[in-house]
């Protein structure tokens, strides 16, 4: 898509009707992020999400997508350990669920890992940038600035294997920096608009994601509204007893 110079859309799922929709308008990566930790799971980093939890979630949304990538992230600290712990985990989203490949955080420190698991056939995106499974290192949710190391990793993601690159929250100019280094197609989020691709959390998209979103969220609707207003719609029937009605009824 990168060759043909079509912009790739990019979302997070966690579950089978959501994948399906998302598959069927078009999108062409769906993400089972380890974003679920917070937006499913209600925890507040991304850490505390298992490796079987994220199968779990994989192997749904691989069932539902007919034509888009489905890629899978490596929760803490599976992309940190031994790289052969790092094979074993990625080949059970191959082996285990209908999912296409893995998504792993760093760059120049991940290259060795990164050649390891494209060597044993299973395809690596890497992630640059703001890195949530590394904020406790790192001093937190921060804009990234720092264009040369961030191109440093860029690069040797791209040199080690990876497809794509996936770049969180930086400035304009280095995700402009970063895509015009490397070949490989780059996702942004929060990384302005030189990309060549976008992605987001879906439930931040949909107006689903209870309290903060950052400043990089486009929110296109609000299914919370929706759901409440239906809750209390059924909750006012049920306690009225209009509902259920004769059609409902046997
Ligand atoms: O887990 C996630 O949702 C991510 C985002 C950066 C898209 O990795
Ligand atoms: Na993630």
């Amino acid at each position: 898509m990168r060759e043909d110079g079509k912009t790739i859309s990019m979302l997070t799922a966690y579950d089978f009707p959501t994948a399906a929709i998302l598959d069927d308008a078009g999108i062409d990566i769906l993400l089972v992020g380890d974003s679920l930790a917070m937006v499913v799971q209600g925890h507040e980093t991304t850490l505390p999400v298992t490796m079987d939890q994220m199968l779990y979630h994989a192997e749904m949304v691989g069932r539902a997508a007919k034509r888009a990538m489905v890629v899978v992230d490596l929760p803490f600290p599976e992309g940190q350990r031994e790289i052969s712990r790092s094979v074993d985990c990625a080949a059970r989203v191959l082996k285990e669920t209908k999912c296409h490949a893995v998504k792993l955080e760093g760059g120049a420190e991940q290259a060795e890992r990164i050649e390891t698991l494209v060597t044993a056939g299973i395809p690596v995106m890497a992630h640059v940038g703001l890195r949530p499974q590394n904020i406790h290192v790192d001093g937190g949710y921060r804009v990234h600035r720092e264009i040369d190391a961030l191109v440093v990793d860029a690069l040797a993601a791209e040199k080690a294997g990876a497809f794509a690159v996936l770049v969180e929250c930086v400035t304009v100019d280095a995700g402009k920096a970063i895509t015009e280094a490397v070949a490989v197609p780059t996702i942004g989020i929060g990384a302005g608009p030189h990309t060549t691709g976008q992605v987001l959390v879906t439930n931040d998209l949909i107006g689903l994601t209870q309290g903060y979103t950052p400043k990089f969220v486009r929110k296109i609707a609000d299914a919370s509204t929706l759901i409440r207003d239906a809750a209390t719609t059924y909750r006012e029937a049920v306690a009225d007893r209009s509902f259920p009605g004769a059609s409902e009824s046997f």
